[in-house]
């Protein structure tokens, strides 16, 4: 019934109108709510800038108190969830254990199931944003073997998550303000990018009037795609690989031009940015200083540096505008943090959630929200005899 265009992969199509980040993939621009992810970076904190991108505004003084004291709060997980990290093998990707948590939030929290109970909305927020840190923090203690450490109220939502992390009981962590500053960026960096393949599908589910939990991690899975946020571990493990082969940048830049290798350079290339990505300039540099600072000589950080310079002189690369991206350079600060590699996608889906939170909001308050349907060209027969199962060649 009437004319259908098609767009695969939505290079063309806007699925939606949006007043949340604004993104100028030409001249590498990135603003959230119109602030410039620059000034957020060096100002703001990840619980402020999660409230400006979810409520619209920067919270004042009082606000801002609110939406912290909120997320302190809630901070636990009810005691019977922590059972299910049995259930898992310890080799469990953390990815695949945090979607699933995510999801059954919504069995001990059934009251968010209505989306229309309003009530409930700032709620579920501050449980999300404060209960993924602590899923996040036990499936790696899990993994290792270690018990779980506690939330405690008295620290900050980053200096939190740091000491669910590594605190052990017989030695607490001490907690480094630089890290804590440095993971705030990276969280803020992470925290939205307007319709990216998780947000799409955030909102795609949602506007089924599905919940915020279920919601949620429909998206997770979506960013633990190797092309999507699985990019940071692949980055790693890609320079890791490119270190125990004797460190030959140029070897595995022809590779990746090699189009029957079904070898990419990770953390290259962007659907939108076509110049380079500014978050990947506020991370390399970051990486420099809290390397330098912690006093870590990793040798991947060099190697990193040199295939970037050898891809971006190489025609291939330039006349594609394939750039560094946002994961090019993130691993290499989380590596120094003390994260092993496959906790990195769950940094960005920490780093990301208050972006699906503020779409799934955005999409739930606009009452001209319909299901989100595309329409497809078919190309299959048109009509076909049924021929019994006999007479069948
Ligand atoms: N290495 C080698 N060639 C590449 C790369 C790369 N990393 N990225 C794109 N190309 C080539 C691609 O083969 C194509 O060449 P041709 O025109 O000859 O067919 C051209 O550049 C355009 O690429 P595309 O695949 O049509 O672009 P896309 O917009 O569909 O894909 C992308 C974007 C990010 C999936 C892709 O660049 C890629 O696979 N990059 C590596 C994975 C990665 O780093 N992902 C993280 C993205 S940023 C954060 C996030 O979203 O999570």
């Amino acid at each position: 019934t009437g004319y259908v265009s098609l767009d695969p992969a939505f290079v063309n199509t806007a699925s939606t109108k949006s007043a949340i980040t604004f993104l100028d993939g030409e001249k590498g621009i990135l603003r959230y709510r119109g602030i410039p992810i620059e000034v957020l970076g060096e100002k703001s904190t990840f619980v402020e800038t999660s409230y400006l991108l979810i409520y619209g505004k920067l919270p004042n003084r009082v606000e801002l108190s609110k939406f912290s004291t909120l997320l302190t709060r809630h901070s636990l997980i009810h005691e019977d969830m922590k059972r299910f990290f049995d259930g898992y093998p310890s080799t469990a990707h953390p990815m695949a254990i945090l979607s699933a948590m995510v999801l059954s939030l919504s069995s001990f929290y059934p009251e968010a199931i209505d989306v229309n109970n309003h009530e409930q909305i700032d709620i579920t927020i501050a449980r999300l944003l404060s209960k993924v840190r602590t899923i996040a923090a036990f499936s790696y203690k899990k993994s290792i073997g270690q018990p779980f450490a506690y939330p405690q109220n008295s620290l900050s939502y980053c200096g939190n998550f740091l000491n669910m992390m590594f605190s052990v009981p017989a030695e607490p962590y001490e907690i480094d303000e630089d890290i804590v500053k440095v993971l705030n960026l990276l969280l803020i960096l992470h925290a939205d990018h307007e319709q990216n393949c998780s947000t799409s599908t955030v909102r795609l589910v949602g506007s089924a009037r599905t919940n915020l939990f279920a919601s949620i991690a429909a998206g997770i899975c979506a960013l633990w795609g190797p092309l999507h946020g699985g990019a940071n571990q692949e980055v790693v493990e890609m320079l890791e690989a490119i270190h125990a082969d004797g460190g030959d940048v140029q070897k595995f830049v022809k590779l990746a031009k090699d189009k029957t290798s079904n070898f990419r350079l990770m953390g290259f290339g962007h659907r939108v940015y076509k110049n380079y990505d500014p978050r990947a300039r506020l991370i390399s540099s970051a990486a420099e200083k809290i390397l330098t600072k912690l006093g870590i000589n990793d040798p991947l950080l060099e190697i990193a540096k040199r295939l970037e310079e050898a891809a971006l002189k190489d025609p291939y690369f330039v006349d594609r505008r394939l750039y560094p991206n946002v994961d090019f350079y993130s691993g290499i600060i989380y590596r120094a943090i003390g994260f092993p590699s496959n906790m990195f996608t769950v940094l960005f889906a920490l780093g990301r959630l208050p972006g699906w939170i503020a779409h799934w909001k955005e999409m739930m308050e606009d009452p001209s929200t319909k299901i989100g349907r595309p329409r497809q060209i078919y190309t299959g027969e048109v009509e076909r005899a049924y021929t019994p199962l006999d007479e069948r060649a």
